[in-house]
């Protein structure tokens, strides 16, 4: 089955509204983060850390709250963005993360780097033709025994709307091709579920181990 609605924009240009839009709404964004709650998803990912584990956060934001988990809990902690402005508040809510301002479709990492790799909010920002590229390229970036925590969408669908006042886009895939993509590149899932979240969000999370 096709998606049930395209905006017919390439992946570059759906990026660049995504990128531009974080730019202008990023002080924003961050003030209104704390309703949205994953607190007990981002915990069973960091049960299966070990101290000093090396972690890398997809889509970073201004650090607040995944970051800043992983700091607490004694991980080495990277996160990428390629909101300029969101990282500029990264700098300041999280110094002791490594911060990297680029395009996680256009990034590569070291094969077996990171112990664990998260992504909350950001893949449903990232083009879905690009979304089996982007599971791949974690699958490679993670060690052995290495874990995902991936942060998706409950449906098909793919726009460019008003939020916050500024054009952003998503484009996502239903929860059962996510989980399939997730499969095709090599992980074994540990658990997949919808939950519903705070301002009548509902997120699908996998949370997936590399073997
Ligand atoms: C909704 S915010 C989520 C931020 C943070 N993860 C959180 O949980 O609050 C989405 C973030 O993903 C970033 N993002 C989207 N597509 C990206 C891409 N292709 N490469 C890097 N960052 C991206 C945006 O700039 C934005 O900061």
């Amino acid at each position: 089955m096709g998606p049930k609605r395209t905006h017919g924009k390439s992946p570059d240009e759906h990026s660049r509204i995504v990128r531009d839009g974080y730019d202008k709404i990023a002080h924003q964004y961050m003030q209104e983060r704390e309703q949205y709650c994953n607190d007990k998803e981002i915990q069973e990912f960091i049960n299966r850390l070990h101290e000093k584990a090396r972690v890398l956060d997809i889509g970073c934001g201004g650090g607040v709250p995944v970051l800043k988990m992983m700091l607490e809990n004694g991980f080495i902690a990277t996160g990428i963005d390629f909101s300029k402005t969101m990282l500029e508040i990264a700098k300041k809510n999280v110094p002791d993360a490594h911060l990297i301002h680029g395009d996680v479709t256009k990034a590569d990492f070291e094969s077996n780097f990171f112990d664990g790799i998260i992504s909350t909010y950001a893949i449903i920002h990232i083009h879905k033709s690009l979304h089996p590229v982007i599971y791949a390229q974690i699958y490679k970036w993670l060690k052995p025994g290495g874990v995902m925590l991936m942060g998706t969408s409950w449906s098909d669908w793919e726009e460019i709307a008003e939020y916050m006042g500024v054009d952003m886009a998503w484009s996502h895939p239903a929860p059962d091709t996510s989980l399939q993509m997730v499969k095709n590149a090599g992980f074994e899932v540990i658990f997949d579920r919808l939950v519903p979240t705070g301002n009548n969000e509902t997120v699908y999370w996998i949370l997936a181990r590399k073997n």
